[in-house]
């Protein structure tokens, strides 16, 4: 095993399906497939989900080698989402590997997803320097289905410090968007929207967590309600006053996360400090993070936006450690809902 090992990674845990091609952890490409089918139903429908994922499969991985110039069988290893996520999507993407991994002789090595958001962080590019986190380092993983403090001692090894009791950060964003009739995903919507509303103009309710846990459905709530008050004297306040709406629920949102990401540091005496996961896209996340990096003292990573949303590039990357240490699958390997 060498750094010029090959790696294809695969990626089908919910809706995006991605393939990409790393030689060790240099990435020489990240084909997405992105399925627009869940946007008029406002949220991912897992049965269409499975069928996009079945329909968009091959053609990714052959626009994932051929972009690397690699052929199949100069695979070293085929890299697949295990899980979490839906069972559906899951099963594609493994399936394919096994397939492929069958065809060729390359093993197989399974990942978790979660894992894989986090050595987002460590996917370099050709011919150019990318700053790493340095273990132990600590990671904010914020996306649609998680919100978990990591302590991160080393590749592909880390201990959940905090996590959310409820909904995920994500979740926060998108139902509180559905709420105000904005497109799903919510969450870039938001943020958009953010940029040009006034913050400081609501308030709504923010969780008394003890330690490092966090709860976002006090806040939906709040919300929720804070809108059902408002339309009943004016039906048209959310029209009226979405960019303050995004911006205030964007705020408190980060708020939340920041208060427990600034005790985990107390706690842990770490400052080395990553954010990963769809919602470390968030603009205002982003510099609210390095803001307070900035003040603290602390080295904060923020993974390049292309790398914050679901990909395989995270994949291939996390399946190179994982493969370098022998860490391989049985072709019996299934996927799972939940890790
Ligand atoms: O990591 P990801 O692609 O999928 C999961 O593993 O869940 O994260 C998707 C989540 C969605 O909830 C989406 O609304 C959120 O990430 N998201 C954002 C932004 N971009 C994606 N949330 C806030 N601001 C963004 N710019
Ligand atoms: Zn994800």
């Amino acid at each position: 095993m060498a750094a010029s090992d090959i790696i294809l990674g695969i990626e089908s845990s919910c809706d995006d399906t991605s393939a990409a091609v790393a030689r060790g952890t240099v990435l020489l490409s990240n084909v997405i497939a992105n399925q627009s089918v869940h946007e008029a139903y406002g949220g991912v429908v897992p049965e269409l989900a499975s069928r996009a994922h079945q329909q968009h499969i091959i053609p990714v991985v052959n626009r994932a080698l051929e972009a690397a110039q690699v052929r199949p069988h100069e695979v070293s290893a085929v890299a697949f989402t295990r899980g979490p996520g839906l069972i559906g999507s899951l099963l594609v993407g493994v399936s394919f590997a096994k397939g492929l991994a069958l065809a060729t002789g390359a093993p197989m090595v399974e990942v978790n997803h979660l894992q894989g958001h986090v050595m987002a962080h460590f996917i370099d590019e050709p011919n150019a320097l990318t700053p790493h986190p340095k273990f132990p380092f600590l990671c904010l993983l914020v996306s649609g289905g998680h919100t978990q403090l990591l302590l991160v001692a080393k590749p592909l090894a880390h201990e959940i410090i905090g996590q959310t009791i409820d909904d995920a950060a994500g979740e926060a964003f998108d139902k509180c968007a559905k709420v105000m009739e904005l497109p799903y995903p919510g969450g870039p919507v938001v943020d958009k929207l953010a940029a040009q509303g006034n913050a400081q103009r609501f308030s709504f309710a923010k969780p008394q967590m003890a330690g490092l846990d966090y709860s976002f459905s006090g806040l939906k709530t709040s919300f929720l309600y804070f809108l059902r008050d408002q339309v009943a004297q004016n039906p048209a306040f959310v029209a009226e006053n979405k960019a303050d709406l995004c911006a205030s629920l964007q705020r408190t949102i980060i708020e939340i996360l920041l208060h427990k990401l600034e005790k985990a540091v107390a706690q842990t005496g770490v400052k080395e400090v990553a954010i990963a996961g769809g919602v470390s896209a968030n603009a205002g996340l982003r510099s609210a993070v390095s803001a307070l990096g900035k003040r603290h003292g602390w080295s904060t990573y923020l993974p390049p936006l292309r790398y914050t949303t679901d990909n395989a590039a995270m994949i291939a990357v996390a399946g190179y450690f994982k493969y370098l240490s022998g860490e391989t699958a049985g072709l019996d390997v299934a996927p799972l809902a939940r890790m």
